[in-house]
Formats: structure tokens, C-alpha cells, sequence
């Protein structure tokens, strides 16, 4: 069974990781074929695969059915480094998990894990409603990587933790997003993906926090998470891509209709208003920001001084003054314009998350000049951190998108002025009818600016069946 998984773990001299994996293995498939993309079983698709680590090697592009998939494990080659963060920067890294730390590390990679499944379970219909062949085939990659990135955390679980990594592997197919008695673990993969906006926008917000979490734990002390996670960056950076440009070419949609037709209200153009637009980032940014956890946290604190989890980018040139960050502290701004202030070693949330809104800022930069170039004066905007939020200093808040204070009839009210209501999303989904000949694009979303590994527009990236 070894020969199908591609790896670069020697694999092939493994015993104890063949045997778990060995079972482990068709539980897999069962989980795929339970709960992975509905309908597109037998269809062909042009996806890329990994088959090795080296710069050429993660991205071969071949028409592959989804189901014979050839999922792998690989992980990032290894470099000199040293901890460089936390009570001992000097340290040499950890090739074996420190007994010390064995809970906390199992689970910080029992809860990466456990997103990547749910992810896939939640955009299980979207091919359904496709706008392209070229998005059906985009939907489908980020939908094998993400299973690909189930298969890197339960590696790490399977070789590293024994018996009861074992368990947590399996249950990391057990668990369902969305299920009342067996949910995934965080709330944003427990939220329903309904539709296509709402999959750009989980791509770009919520697949960018994961973003941010793999890159704090790429300079883990434990070894082989950090070169496990430094690989599935390279994978995640298309799955940035393809919520970012898919949001824009919306966004292109809308502003050639408002500037054509004078009017915000495009239904009955065939498109969707900006207005809502804007409603689906507040959902999805604010869902995301509950994911990096209270801004005040002992956790964070204790991962930090162990040398588990690192800043973003912790060794970047110029990105910290030192390592340790055992001076100074973090000020955190309340509801309401109050200021807190936390040791910096307790706000590592919080300083990773500062560093992710940043980085939306960006793309929502990118959106708005689809607005500018076309003379318009409207904008998008990210929703402040108090809006929406059930997670840290500003859970339960009853606070506008602008991080205005309101009372509590003024927020129930209003509340469907900033969240997509029943109504916009039964509008979306008269809108959203599936679009399968190659090279014809929905008419609520501009085409892609190019194809995909040099193919043209017209290219057939799904053969369906
Ligand atoms: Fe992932
Ligand atoms: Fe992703």
C-alpha cells in the first residue's frame, strides 16, 4: 500500500507507520467518499499533486478523478535553525516529541488537523452551483489539499504520539462540521459554506487565518511540525489566491453594473449588490478573527515560552527586537475605547492576529480599486474586531461594524443591515446556477484574468461525467 501514498518520510522503512496508516488509510477514503465533494466522483479534473518536495515537485498538473487522489505525506526539507524564541532561544530543535510538552503539542495538531477535514465537509455542494469550469476545478484543488492537510496532521499524530495519537487521528474523521452531538472544534468550521461568496470569502478570511497559524507554527521547536507546516504553506498560498481574485472578479462584476445601470440594487441585472457584498465580508472576517482565540491568554503564553509556537514570521529581518518577549506589553482596545494592557508574552493571539488583518487590509485595498478604476466612490471595508464576535475581549459586544456601541434593541434591529439576511442569500442562490461549458463564466462574476498552470480560459478543467 506504501508504493500509492507518496512521501518523502521513508515510508517504505516504517513498519509501525505502515501498519497505523494501513488502517487509517481506507478510513480515509470512507471519509471522503461520505462527506467530500458530492456528485464529482467520476469526473476528471485537472488538479495538481504533489510527488515530491522539491521546487518542482509539488505541483504536477494531470486530469485525475478526485477519488484516486494520490494523497501524500512531505515534509518541507530540513534546515539549520535553532528554537530562537521563548525560555530557550539557543536550543537545537526537537526531532521527538519532549514529554514535557506532549499534551499541549497534540493539541495544537489535533486542532490544525481537525479544520482541514471540516473545510471539505462544509464545501461538500458548491460544485454543484459552480460559476466556471475553472472554479469547479479550483473548488476541487482546495478540496484535495485540504484532505492532503488532514493527511500531514494525522502523519505527525500516527509517528509521533502512538496510541493516542491514534485515537485523535481517528477521530479526526470522525467528527463532523455542523453535527449537534460530533462538531469540529472551532466555530467558523462548524458555520454552513451555502454558496459561492460565501466560499470566496472563507477562502480569503478564514483559509488566511489558517495561513497565519501554520506560519506561528513553522517555527515550532518541534521539528517535524515545522517542516510539515512550512510544506503546507506552499499549498495554502492557492487557496489565498482563489478566495482573494474570486471576491475581486464579484467585485468587477458589480462595479461594471452599477456603473453601467446608475443604480446599487443589480438582482435583476443578474448581479450581486455591493451592499451584500460587503455583508459577507463582515461575516466571514468576523468569524475568522474568533479563531485566534482571546487576545489575553495563558495558553499562548505557556506555547510561546515553551518554543511550540512562534509570532508570525518570528525570524523574518527587522519583524521583532528580540525573542523572548519578556518586556513590554500589548495594548488591547475594548468595546467602547477602554484600554487594556497585557504582558506581551499573553498576547501572542492577539499580535497574530494584528499581523492577519493587516494582511486582509491588502486585499481589500486590491477590491477597492476595481471600485476607483471605474469612477465609483463607494468602498468595501474589514468590520472593526468588536463587531460580530463570540470569541475574547470583545465577545458578546453589541457593537457595529465601525466598533460603535449600540443598545440592545438599536444592534437587533440593525443587524441585518450588516449580515446577509435570508433574503440576500435566496436572491444569491436564484443567481447561482451552474455554469459547465469551458470558457463561460456566470454572469454575477467576471472571468478569471488568466487560467490555471498556463491553460487558457476556454480549457476544459473539469471533464465531467
Ligand atoms: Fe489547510
Ligand atoms: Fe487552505
Amino acid at each position: 500500500m506504501n508504493g500509492e501514498i507518496p512521501n518523502n518520510v521513508d515510508l517504505d522503512h516504517d513498519p509501525q507507520l505502515r501498519r497505523a496508516l494501513a488502517t487509517w488509510h481506507p478510513r480515509f477514503l470512507q471519509w471522503w467518499n461520505e462527506v467530500g465533494p458530492d456528485s464529482f466522483d467520476t469526473s476528471t479534473v485537472y488538479l495538481r499533486t504533489a510527488i515530491s518536495a522539491s521546487a518542482d515537485g509539488w505541483a504536477n498538473y494531470a486530469y485525475v478523478k478526485m477519488p484516486e487522489y494520490r494523497w501524500g505525506i512531505f515534509l518541507a526539507p530540513p534546515e539549520s535553525r535553532k528554537i530562537g524564541f521563548g525560555d530557550h532561544p539557543d536550543a537545537e530543535p526537537w526531532q521527538q516529541v519532549p514529554g514535557e510538552f506532549r499534551k499541549e503539542l497534540r493539541r495544537i495538531i489535533v486542532t490544525q488537523g481537525d479544520t482541514e477535514p471540516a473545510s471539505v465537509e462544509q464545501q461538500r455542494h458548491l460544485g454543484k452551483t459552480a460559476p466556471s469550469l475553472y472554479d469547479l476545478r479550483n473548488l476541487f484543488q482546495v478540496n484535495v489539499e485540504e484532505a492532503r492537510h488532514l493527511w500531514a496532521m494525522a502523519y505527525l499524530l500516527h509517528r509521533f504520539f502512538g496510541r493516542d495519537g491514534r485515537e485523535e487521528a481517528e477521530e479526526l474523521l470522525t467528527r463532523r462540521s455542523g453535527h449537534r452531538d460530533h462538531p469540529r472544534i472551532l466555530s467558523a468550521f462548524n458555520a454552513p459554506i451555502r454558496d459561492w461568496l460565501d466560499f470566496f470569502c472563507f477562502a480569503m478570511f478564514t483559509d488566511r487565518d489558517g495561513k497565519y497559524q501554520l506560519e506561528s507554527l513553522s517555527e515550532s521547536g518541534f521539528d517535524p511540525l515545522s517542516r510539515t507546516t512550512r510544506f503546507m504553506l506552499t499549498e495554502e498560498a492557492h487557496h489565498m489566491f482563489v478566495g482573494e481574485t474570486g471576491v475581486q472578479r464579484v467585485v468587477q462584476r458589480t462595479a461594471d453594473l452599477m456603473k453601467q445601470s446608475g443604480r446599487a440594487d443589480l438582482h435583476a441585472l443578474g448581479g450581486i449588490a455591493l451592499a451584500v457584498i460587503q455583508k459577507y465580508i463582515n461575516l466571514w472576517c468576523s468569524e475568522s478573527l474568533d479563531l485566534f482565540g482571546a487576545e489575553d491568554s495563558s495558553n499562548a503564553a505557556a506555547y510561546f515560552a515553551a518554543g511550540l509556537k512562534g509570532r508570525h514570521h518570528e525570524h523574518a529581518a527587522n519583524a521583532y527586537r528580540e525573542h523572548r518577549a519578556l518586556e513590554g506589553d500589548y495594548e488591547l482596545r475594548l468595546p467602547g475605547g477602554a484600554v487594556e494592557r497585557i504582558a506581551l508574552r499573553r498576547a501572542m493571539n492577539a499580535i497574530l492576529r494584528d499581523a492577519y488583518v493587516q494582511d486582509c487590509q491588502r486585499g481589500l485595498a486590491r477590491w477597492n480599486r476595481e471600485l476607483a478604476a471605474r469612477g465609483l466612490d463607494q468602498r468595501l471595508a474589514l468590520p472593526r474586531v468588536e463587531f460580530n464576535r463570540k470569541v475574547g475581549a470583545c465577545a458578546g459586544a453589541l457593537c457595529d461594524p465601525q466598533g460603535n456601541v449600540l443598545t440592545a434593541e438599536e444592534f437587533a434591529a440593525r443587524l441585518g443591515e450588516w449580515l446577509p439576511t435570508a433574503e440576500d442569500r435566496a436572491r444569491n442562490a436564484e443567481l447561482m446556477r451552474p455554469v459547465y461549458e469551458p470558457g463561460k463564466v456566470a454572469g454575477w462574476i467576471a472571468p478569471p484574468a488568466k487560467g490555471i498552470n498556463g491553460q487558457s480560459l476556454d480549457f476544459e478543467y473539469v471533464i465531467l461525467s
